[in-house]
């Protein structure tokens, strides 16, 4: 990274075509929003403080979900032309240096294919050099013309192209690198004397040519870095292709996932080595999840801490939680929301918890609603146990000390207290303190009436 590189990000457009109420670079692919997967490419070139994002429709809500980036905006009102979003940005990007033109809406360019174009613009002397592709159906697209020399001579838009330029089949990316301080001399040039009457950036090629300076192609080979997003059929394209490179960095950081086409993980997402990932699973958000687990498949864990050797089983949905290492969870077990699982626990089966703390080797293995609770080591609860944690107002607190057996089917109405080592019979209902060591039985007394069949069938 150069702290002489800055980068602008042209962001404007609404995206008419993704027909969304939501702006074009707001849409997500492989976990993130467009415009964030193009600043975090673009992180390797400049520092932050030297990156422009132009905003234009939505441009507060733009400006929200990407403030954590630490980026700068420039905003458009009008969108009036590729020239014209870049010139909204003058006075907020340093005058000297190079400068990187990136569109928000093309998020698969790779970092080390920026990082190329500067050090090919730097070797290369010229005032301005273009990424290119040649495509199949270039339609659409400026077309890239060559001079002798095998420098670009003009950019030529489609609507502009007589049909000699328009079978040419390199294409202009739209991403560039400027030499800053030329850049700012001679954009006022740009004028709107062409089909769409906008200001396009793409005649600063000739202006630069009447000045006697070079502009340089840098082609790509493959055109997947540049694909532009204007559907949702591309959106779903781009998240594949965002996907399948997250899955294939883990694999070889030493994650073994299984089907790894059927997975889901988000490029934020940290997993430690001879983690096994099952199919069909989702890894969303900040979770970071340690060495030696086993994920079993269509489990789907957003925005959480799993350390080593966990094993999490098949169906299990978790969410903002931590799972300490050792800990068994699953399958078929959600932890809702804020949940933290101490070493060694087990929540299995059909066992749901929401904001509660489950003890060292603690064990919930079977049908249990457990809320608001804070649960002490080696507490045992049984099968069917129910927290009542809410009086239709109110959510309340239970504490179960370590130790503690809750047979299976007990109703705990809370606030309530469970002493350490305490025994709760079976199928009661608890409203009251239980100390330390007791027992506590809060069911009707079972009444055997020895004889009562047949002394019925007796009397008819
Ligand atoms: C542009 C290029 C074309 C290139 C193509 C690659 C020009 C004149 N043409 O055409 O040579 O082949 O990209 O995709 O530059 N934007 C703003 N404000 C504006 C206009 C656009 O922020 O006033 C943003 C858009 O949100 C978008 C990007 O700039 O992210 C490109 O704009 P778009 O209108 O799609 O340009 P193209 O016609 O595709
Ligand atoms: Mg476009």
């Amino acid at each position: 990274m150069q702290s002489s590189v800055s980068v602008v990000i042209l962001a404007a457009g609404l995206g008419t075509r993704m027909k969304s109420k939501m702006a074009k670079v707001l849409h997500r692919a492989g976990g993130m929003t467009l415009v964030e997967q193009v600043i975090t490419s673009a992180a390797s070139i400049a520092p932050k403080e030297n990156m422009v994002v132009v905003t234009g429709h939505q441009s507060a809500r733009v400006q929200e979900l990407t403030a954590h980036t630490g980026v700068k905006y420039a905003v458009q009102t009008e969108q009036k032309g590729t020239g014209h979003a870049l010139l909204c940005c003058r006075e907020s990007v340093p005058k000297n240096g190079l400068l990187v033109v990136l569109y928000g809406d093309t998020p698969l360019i790779y970092a080390s294919t920026l990082e190329e174009l500067i050090s090919k613009h730097a070797a290369s002397g010229a005032a301005a050099t273009v990424l290119t592709t040649v495509l199949e159906n270039p339609y659409g697209y400026g077309r890239i013309i060559r001079d002798g020399d095998g420098n670009v001579a003009a950019i030529v838009e489609q609507k502009a192209a007589t049909a000699e330029q328009a079978a040419v089949r390199e294409i202009n990316s739209g991403i560039y690198c400027f030499d800053s301080a030329l850049l700012w001399k001679h954009i006022d040039e740009i004028g709107t004397n062409n089909p769409a009457g906008e200001y396009y950036l793409t005649d600063i090629v000739e202006i630069f040519r009447r000045a006697g300076y070079k502009v340089a192609p840098m082609q790509l080979a493959s055109e997947e870095e540049l694909l532009g997003i204007n559907t949702r059929v591309e959106l779903a394209q781009a998240d594949r292709i965002l996907r399948n490179r997250t899955v294939h960095r883990l694999m070889l950081e030493g994650v073994t996932i299984e089907r790894p086409e059927t997975v889901t993980i988000d490029a934020q997402v940290k997993i430690g080595r001879d983690t096994i990932v099952g199919p069909f699973t989702q890894i969303l958000g900040s979770t970071v999840i340690g060495e030696d687990c086993r994920i079993g498949s269509y489990t789907i864990i957003e925005s959480s801490r799993i350390e080593d050797n966990v094993e999490v089983g098949s169906y299990t949905v978790i969410g903002t939680s931590v799972v300490e290492s050792g800990a068994v969870v699953g399958p078929f077990a959600r932890l809702r929301l804020d949940n933290h699982v101490s070493s060694g626990a087990h929540v299995g089966n059909f066992v749901e918890l929401k904001k509660t703390r489950m003890g060292k080797g603690a064990k919930a293995n079977h049908l249990a609603y457990l809320g608001d609770s804070v649960i002490g080591s080696k507490v045992n609860i049984g099968a069917g146990t129910i927290t009542c944690n809410y009086d239709g107002k109110k959510k309340h607190q239970t504490q179960i000390g370590d130790g503690a057996f809750i047979g299976s089917n007990s109703t705990l109405v809370a606030p309530i207290q469970i002493g350490a080592g305490s025994y709760i019979g079976a199928a009661s209902v608890i409203t009251k303190p239980v100390p330390e060591g007791a027992l506590a039985i809060g069911r009707a007394h079972q009444v055997v009436k020895e004889g009562w069949v047949k002394a019925k069938e007796a009397k008819g």
